[in-house]
């Protein structure tokens, strides 16, 4: 990839930076007989095994410019990522639990709708509006769901909590005045293992009132 190319992070589609991928793939494989076992066949193979790119991504009204392999997901650039300019992202709200999308502990806002960090890879997440449980808070003031959720109580160990407050925070963007069920429905893709489930539904309708 050019330097041009490189620096256009927001034009690069991830069909063709998966192209790109599957090309240093192959690339990689089809090692001139010649050279199985050198050294030169080492650093061909060294060399085109990765294809990075650098992607610019807007997470709580910040923009970051950081580089990714195809596979990185966006949790991993929350988490682990480094801005071109050498800070660390270090939004470590979204847990990484699971894994493969069935516990909810990574969920984040993006576009205003809860999605599962370690399931979106991180160029799918470009040109979009992202936001952790970081970003839900204003300065000091805490997001009524954040305030409901100690209010009410509703964590033990708390790590499934950024993950609910979230989910719970997407919920009331589209509904306003969700029901039980509603509420129910709306969480059930977080996963909470010390059972606070009862504390969690009453500060989400708790906050519906405030909002
Ligand atoms: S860590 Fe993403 S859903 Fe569990
Ligand atoms: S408070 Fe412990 S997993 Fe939910």
């Amino acid at each position: 990839m050019s330097d041009k190319e490189k620096k256009q992070g927001t034009s690069i589609s991830r069909r063709n930076f998966l192209k790109g991928v599957g090309t240093g793939t192959v690339a990689a494989t089809v090692v001139p007989s010649v050279l199985i076992g050198s050294e030169e066949a080492a650093e061909a193979q060294a060399g085109d095994a990765i294809s990075t790119a650098t992607i610019q991504l807007n997470i709580n009204e910040k923009m970051y410019e950081v580089e990714v392999e195809a596979r990185t997901t966006l949790l991993t650039v929350l988490r682990d990522g480094t801005d071109t300019s050498g800070d660390n992202v270090d939004l470590t709200g979204a847990k990484l639990i699971c894994d493969r999308g069935e516990c909810g502990g990574c969920t984040v806002m993006v576009d205003g709708k809860s999605v599962y960090a370690c399931m979106m890879l991180a160029i799918d997440a470009q040109g979009k509006k992202i936001t952790t449980v970081e970003g839900l808070a204003n300065g000091d003031d805490l997001h009524p769901v954040q305030e409901a959720f100690i209010q009410h109580d509703a964590l033990m160990c708390g790590f499934c909590t950024p993950g609910f407050i979230v989910s719970s925070a997407a919920l009331l963007n589209e509904n306003k005045k969700p029901t039980l069920e509603e509420i129910k429905t709306g969480l059930s893709g977080n996963t909470c293992r010390c059972g606070t489930y009862p504390f969690i539904f009453d500060a989400v309708k708790t906050a519906s009132r405030k909002m």
